[in-house]
């Protein structure tokens, strides 16, 4: 294994007419596979259409919010005038995702909500109906607690302290690394109220005698041994994860260990990973960090240079052989 620090490529991507020979977008027509771990700077749109199909493993995103942040550019999306407009940009950009997507891959979308003249808009809903609506499986709907959000003066409600993260997949049959992502049993912390615990593992007729578990049939008969995996219990769906510190000129940054148990639980090392709207680039760090491969694009070239120089910094253990940007 070796050490890298290199520079992680930013390609400019152009007009289809105006592109040099030797771009990515180039290759791709000529369908060979393309380069990854690069940044590319242009529409997600435009540049997802230049994607073969079924090319990457997981897709991890957060799109603008809907009227929200400025980001810069005239064909952001979020600064559409009605939600309706907002989600039909939505859902096209994420039907062009699908087609990128491995039949065996997982899409995980974090969307904030908004209120309006004091009503809460529903944003995250409205979008995954209409995901789902244009043939995306959703299989889960995962609250991301915020433990540090933002206090807010709201005197007439509880003040939000979450989001809504959808995993989508493309067929019902995918890849899903339970195991990379278990969580801790909690009847086995000093706190247990469970007795007997562990010594039941493997026992024919093993059931828990004493504690909240007591005489739970689905224990008996050794499917104590399932109920409780060894590794730790099956992920939950509500992710507490603090608010990211990574506040580089840039806002809404994803936090790293939320997109890390996306990356491990959707994915192999080697494995391509895409964020079609990576800004800071957390998700592409995290992918580089995991030893997945990674294409993040972004319409914005200043947050393209954040991310450049935030993934580039990030010294990997190449598990894979040679690096194709040490020799290109
Ligand atoms: C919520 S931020 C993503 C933040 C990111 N998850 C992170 O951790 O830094 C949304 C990003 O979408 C980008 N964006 C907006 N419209 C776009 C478009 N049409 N094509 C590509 N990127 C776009 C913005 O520049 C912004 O960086």
């Amino acid at each position: 294994m070796q050490n890298q620090d290199i520079k992680i490529p930013v390609l400019y991507h152009e007009p289809i007419h105006l592109l040099r020979e030797d771009s990515i977008i180039y290759t791709l027509r000529n369908g060979e596979p393309p380069r990854s771990d690069i940044i590319i700077c242009g529409d997600s749109l435009d540049v997802l259409r230049s994607l073969p199909d079924n090319y990457v493993q997981s897709i991890i995103t957060s799109p603008p919010y809907f009227n929200q942040r400025d980001y810069s550019h005239e064909l952001q999306i979020g600064h559409e005038r009605f939600l309706t407009e907002y989600i039909s940009h939505l859902r096209i950009i994420f039907s062009e995702c699908k087609r990128v997507l491995a039949e065996s891959g997982i899409l995980w979308l974090n969307i904030g909500d908004k209120y309006t003249d004091g009503e809460l808009m529903g944003v995250p809903w409205e979008v995954a109906l209409s995901l789902k609506a244009s043939g995306w499986i959703l299989r889960s709907d995962i609250i991301w607690h915020k433990p540090n959000a933002m206090p807010s003066s709201v005197k007439n409600r509880p003040t939000p302290d979450h989001e809504y993260l959808f995993m989508f997949t493309k067929s019902r049959d995918y890849y899903y690394n339970a195991d990379a992502v278990r969580e801790p049993h909690v009847t086995f912390t000093d706190q247990s109220k469970m007795k007997g615990g562990r010594s039941h593992f493997g026992v024919k007729d093993g059931t828990p005698e004493k504690g909240k578990n007591q005489g739970n049939s689905n224990l008996h008969r050794g499917r104590w041994d399932q109920a409780f995996h060894p590794l730790g219990r099956n992920k939950r769906t509500v992710w507490s994860i603090p608010l990211s510190k990574f506040r580089d000129a840039h806002f809404a940054v994803f936090p790293e260990s939320l997109v890390e148990t996306c990356i491990k639980a959707s994915s192999k090392p080697t494995d391509l990973i895409l964020d079609p709207f990576c800004g800071s680039g957390t998700s592409l760090a995290v992918a580089r960090k995991l030893s997945r491969r990674f294409i993040g694009i972004d319409i914005n070239s200043d947050y393209c240079k954040i991310a450049q120089n935030r993934v580039s910094s990030i010294q990997v253990d190449l598990l894979f052989g040679e690096d194709p940007f040490q020799s290109a």
